[in-house]
């Protein structure tokens, strides 16, 4: 592909050095991490995908070793991936579902009784995408939260910096890129508030 097809935004030379600053970027960031992260995802590969409740119960187990702050009893479901673990801290009868992808760098803060749904993706960092080539871009930490009792339905993309407040509920496939309401029913792109739940605090149903 040449200059006009890439819209000239990298010279050939800078693309080459992709890996090398990619490399270099991971060690300055994650290198006194490196025992415990290679030990994490050996371990995590191995599990990731046992079913039924032998897969439950191993995968608290490896968990509970490394997530940062857990509360009580947990489930996380066949193929979640979940990345940067010592970032995040997890409250008790908290469920993630199938395939959810969740990158704690940031620091996540997962409440008590939430249901995270299949697929869905959490990310608490971004890239400074003012730096070229991304690849060798830092990350730009983003502290997320997930309040109690929180709802999130299948392929929600939660972006790295919101709070998504008690109780609130999160519609199939709906990105959330600003804070929620206590309560707060939400569905799209970007999420926008559709009603609120009538149970607990929040305000009446109109
Ligand atoms: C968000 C949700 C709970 C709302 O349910 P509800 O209150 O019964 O909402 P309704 O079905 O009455 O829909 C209300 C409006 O929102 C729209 N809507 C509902 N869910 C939507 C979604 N996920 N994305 C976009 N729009 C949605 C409806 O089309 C309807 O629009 P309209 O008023 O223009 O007709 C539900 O639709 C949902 O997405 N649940 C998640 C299911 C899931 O992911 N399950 C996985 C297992 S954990």
């Amino acid at each position: 592909m040449n200059d006009t097809q890439f819209n000239g935004a990298q010279p050939h030379n800078e693309v080459r050095a992709m890996p090398l600053g990619m490399v270099r970027r991971f060690f300055n960031t994650y290198g006194g991490r490196l025992p415990s992260f290679l030990l994490e995802w050996t371990l995590q590969s191995l599990i990731a995908w046992i079913d039924g409740p032998l897969g439950l119960l191993l995968r608290r187990l490896l968990y509970t070793t490394f997530i940062h702050h857990t509360k009580g009893r947990f489930f996380i479901w066949p193929g979640v991936s979940l990345q940067h673990s010592y970032g995040l801290s997890i409250g008790r009868d908290t469920c993630i579902n199938t395939g959810a992808v969740i990158d704690a760098r940031g620091g996540l803060w997962i409440g008590d009784h939430v249901l995270i749904g299949p697929n869905v993706v959490i990310v608490s960092s971004t890239h400074d995408i003012s730096s070229s080539p991304i690849i060798s871009a830092a990350h730009i930490l983003k502290p997320t939260i997930i309040g109690d009792d929180v709802w999130i339905g299948a392929n929600a993309v939660i972006m790295g910096g919101v709070s998504l407040a008690t109780g609130c509920v999160i519609g199939a496939g709906a990105i959330v890129t600003k804070p929620t309401d206590r309560f707060g029913v939400y569905v799209g792109n970007p999420a926008r508030l559709i009603r609120y739940r009538s149970v607990g605090e929040g305000p009446t149903v109109v």
